[in-house]
């Protein structure tokens, strides 16, 4: 058997990872600002992390849903306190796609509608529901394409009102901030006045919070940076630090129905002690301070480079559109410098890096970056 062939693959083989580094086979160190997209929350391999995860895994590894869990009850309670949703409910799953398909469900089973209302460029996701609310018709084939879905532009307040009025969608589902589409961040009013039509014609305001969530921006969630609440909102990557885990958070107006949602491993006690051992870690560190401090830095220092067409993100979710010209940077950066970004399209390099990043690994992607944009 071989493997099947969906991924571009870059041609590095990370086997060894630390903090904000990475080392391929060949022993090659590599500075990790694209953090495995966004997953690395509090740095490859953590002490903490591990020592947690290994104490856990000579314990007990797994039992089923149909059990008492009460490391999912503990970390229901922390995860409230931290994220400022101390009243919400929390189901647990195993990737975002399966964490907004589980949100469209909620939505729809508590409205008794079917319809989703979701934002241009959007990505929420590769399984069937998340994929019609993902607008690229690209990776939707014809099972995914049963027009349940409308897509409005980001940031284009009265064409969401416009539709949200006909009262006929289950939920509005809006990234914290766009991710794969290259980093664009809904203004601030625009959530204010999603958030008032949505109360207003009965519709379910979805945050999928998946790859802006978890402290990246400085906040626990992008959305709360405008102060607005959601209904639901979805998170995944970060929450787990690489362990494969998802959640959905649940207003307590949404009320649960046994057997309605349903996961075999979602939760297991291996991925909560992996996410308790995250929350300690972002707590005892203070990686959200952080990553609103680096991120700052970052963009200051970014500011004026003639490679760089615009800077746009918050915190440590930063997308650097280039000039025409520049599009080789990302490869350049990894295999010159040996420091691995993101990328949407050929144009934007995205810096996902984990949230311990320090000055310093700042300082070198900044010198290796104004380096190799000078020639
Ligand atoms: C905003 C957003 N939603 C959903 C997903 C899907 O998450 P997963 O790949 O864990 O299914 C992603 C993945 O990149 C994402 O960025």
């Amino acid at each position: 058997m071989k493997l099947f062939d969906v991924y571009p693959l870059w041609n590095i083989e990370p086997v060894k990872g630390e903090g904000c580094h990475i080392w391929d086979k060949e022993g090659n160190e590599y500075i990790d600002l694209y953090g495995g997209h966004a997953v690395i929350s509090i740095g490859h391999c953590h002490p903490t992390y591990c020592s947690m995860l290994k104490e856990q895994t000579d314990k007990l590894g797994f039992y089923s849903n149909a059990v008492q869990n009460g490391l999912q009850k503990e970390l229901a309670e922390k995860l409230g306190q931290v994220c400022g949703y101390p009243d919400y409910d929390l189901f647990l799953c195993n990737s975002g796609a399966e964490a907004n398909e589980n949100a469209f469900k909620l939505a729809s089973f508590h409205t008794g509608r079917k319809r989703i209302l979701a934002i241009g460029k959007a990505f929420h996701g590769r399984t069937s529901g998340a994929v019609e609310a993902t607008d690229n018709p690209k990776i939707q084939a014809e099972f995914n394409k049963n027009k349940n879905v409308t897509f409005v532009p980001l940031n284009d307040l009265e064409a969401a009102v416009k539709e949200l009025a006909t009262e006929q969608y289950a939920a509005l589902i809006i990234e914290g901030i766009q991710g794969v589409a290259g980093i664009f961040v809904p203004d601030s009013d625009y959530l204010k006045g999603l958030r008032k039509a949505c109360t207003e014609s009965g519709t379910i305001l979805i945050l999928d919070e998946i790859q802006s969530g978890y402290g990246r921006t400085g906040k626990f969630f992008a959305h709360q940076h405008s102060g607005i609440e959601a209904d639901i909102i979805t998170t995944a990557k970060g929450i787990g630090n690489g362990f494969p885990m998802a959640g959905v958070i649940i207003s307590p107006k949404i009320k649960a129905v046994y057997g309605m949602l349903g996961t075999t491993f979602g939760g297991n006690h291996l991925a909560c002690t992996a996410a308790l051992a995250v929350l300690k870690v972002m707590q005892d560190e203070n990686l959200m301070e952080n990553a609103t401090a680096i991120g700052e830095y970052l963009i200051e220092k970014l500011q004026g480079n003639r490679a760089i067409k615009e800077l746009r993100g918050k915190g440590l979710m930063i997308g650097i559109e280039l000039n025409e010209g520049f599009s080789d940077l990302r490869n350049r950066l990894l295999f010159e410098k040996h420091i691995f970004t993101g990328g949407a399209g050929a144009n934007v390099i995205r810096l996902l890096p984990p949230l311990c990043i320090t000055k310093e690994i700042a300082d070198k992607f900044i010198e290796a970056f104004n380096e190799l944009s000078n020639i």
